[in-house]
């Protein structure tokens, strides 16, 4: 990047010599702020912070000589000054979160997945996040509780690490404006939260899966009005510890896509409505004690890809079930209970 010339000198200098003292007195200043002039438009402090952040992490081959909003992974607001985005998944980091990541007060974006980020969450880490609405640690190695509440978080994923402790209620109250909820495959424990729904009324994805939760599916679960209204809406919390019904109160979340609840202890009989959640695509509960006769009301369920109910205590002569059958074109995989009949009845290619 050469310094326009015509502009710099004043085409009426006579003066020679002063003229070249001139040259090389620009050329000087030019020189010292080279460096600065390309970061002009961002924050010195955020690049600090994200330089410090990368001593940690030889893989963030970030170039200190450039503005930061160009590295890879960083996004700036729309006046290039402050960070707002930081996705770095699958970058190989190792080790602790550091915490010269709060002082990226900025960001709404973190994405830190799918790397080798372990120990516990820095204590005071997000509290100093304003704007944060999607935070994904998923895929990691990190432990200890669940971080501090952040009311602006809207996506938290936090799952495939070994996060532990319970889902305190408090938690959840400074969750308001949370869409999806992420926290599969960890250890954590007790029981799911009963107001889960009026403390995140915004919920549209809830994934439990695959911890050691125990106690019944709450009732209050079908008060999330999202989780009935929103068209992208999925239950799932299979590989856990629930006992007790599914309650016919789940019939109302009536836009549930996912209703995934395998690997449990549920016992009782499907809802007897279960054909009101008519947009299910997936409908999994094989691996419960779930007994009686399907209902027939399932065969509402026309956009059916996937329904499970194998390993169940569920029954009935084949004279009630015979005349259910699943009207869905897309329905591809089909694994019921032993009792073969049912195969016969719900796969498309035996009507
Ligand atoms: C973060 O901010 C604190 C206080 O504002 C400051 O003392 C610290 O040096 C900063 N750390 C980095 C890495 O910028
Ligand atoms: C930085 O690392 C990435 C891969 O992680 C590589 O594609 C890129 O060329 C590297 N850049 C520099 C300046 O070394
Ligand atoms: C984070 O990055 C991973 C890997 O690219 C991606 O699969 C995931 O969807 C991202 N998370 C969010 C919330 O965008
Ligand atoms: C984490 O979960 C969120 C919401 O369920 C999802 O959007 C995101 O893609 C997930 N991240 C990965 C790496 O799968
Ligand atoms: C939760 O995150 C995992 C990745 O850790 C992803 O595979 C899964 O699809 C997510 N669940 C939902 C419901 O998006
Ligand atoms: C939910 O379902 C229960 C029982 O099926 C019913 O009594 C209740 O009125 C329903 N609530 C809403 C908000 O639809
Ligand atoms: C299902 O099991 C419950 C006990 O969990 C029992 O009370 C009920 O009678 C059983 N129903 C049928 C139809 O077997
Ligand atoms: C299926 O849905 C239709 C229309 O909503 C309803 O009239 C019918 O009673 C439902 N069938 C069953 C078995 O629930």
């Amino acid at each position: 990047m050469l310094p326009p010339k015509p502009i710099l000198f004043p085409s009426s200098s006579t003066n020679h010599h002063h003229h070249n003292l001139r040259f090389v007195g620009y050329l000087i200043i030019l020189i010292l702020l080279f460096p600065t002039l390309a970061d002009a438009d961002s924050n010195p402090d955020d690049k600090d912070s994200l330089l410090s952040f990368a001593t940690n992490f030889p893989s963030l081959n970030w170039s200190a000589t450039t503005n930061c909003c160009s590295w890879d992974g960083i996004s700036c607001d729309d006046k290039r000054y402050r960070v707002i985005r930081l996705s770095i998944p699958g970058r190989g980091l190792r080790g602790a979160i550091p915490s010269s990541l709060q002082n990226l007060t900025s960001l709404s974006f973190l994405n830190l997945s799918c790397n080798l980020l372990s120990g516990p969450l820095p204590d005071r880490l997000f509290s100093s996040f304003n704007n944060l609405h999607t935070l994904d640690l998923s895929y990691n190695r990190l432990s200890g509780y669940l971080p501090n509440p952040l009311p602006t978080l809207q996506l938290l994923n936090l799952s495939n690490n070994h996060f532990s402790g319970t889902i305190q209620k408090d938690i959840l109250q400074s969750l308001q404006s949370l869409i999806a909820l992420n926290i599969s495959n960890n250890n954590f424990i007790g029981s799911i939260p009963l107001s889960i729904c009026n403390t995140s009324p915004a919920l549209v994805i809830l994934d439990f899966s695959l911890n050691d939760f125990t106690g019944n599916i709450p009732q209050g679960l079908s008060a999330c009005s999202n989780l009935q209204h929103s068209i992208s809406a999925k239950l799932l919390l299979p590989g856990n510890s629930l006992m007790g019904k599914i309650d016919e109160s789940i019939t109302n979340l009536t836009n549930l896509r996912s209703l995934v609840l395998f690997g449990n202890m549920l016992s009782g009989s499907i809802p007897h409505n279960i054909g009101k959640l008519s947009l299910l695509e997936k409908l999994e509960l094989h691996i419960n004690r779930l007994n009686g006769t399907l209902p027939l009301s399932l065969m509402n369920c026309t956009k059916l890809q996937l329904l499970n109910l194998r390993v169940n205590a569920l029954g009935g002569s084949q004279n009630l079930i015979s005349p259910i059958s699943v009207n869905s074109q897309e329905l591809t995989s089909v694994i019921t209970n032993s009792v073969g009949s049912y195969l016969k009845v719900f796969s498309p290619a035996n009507p």
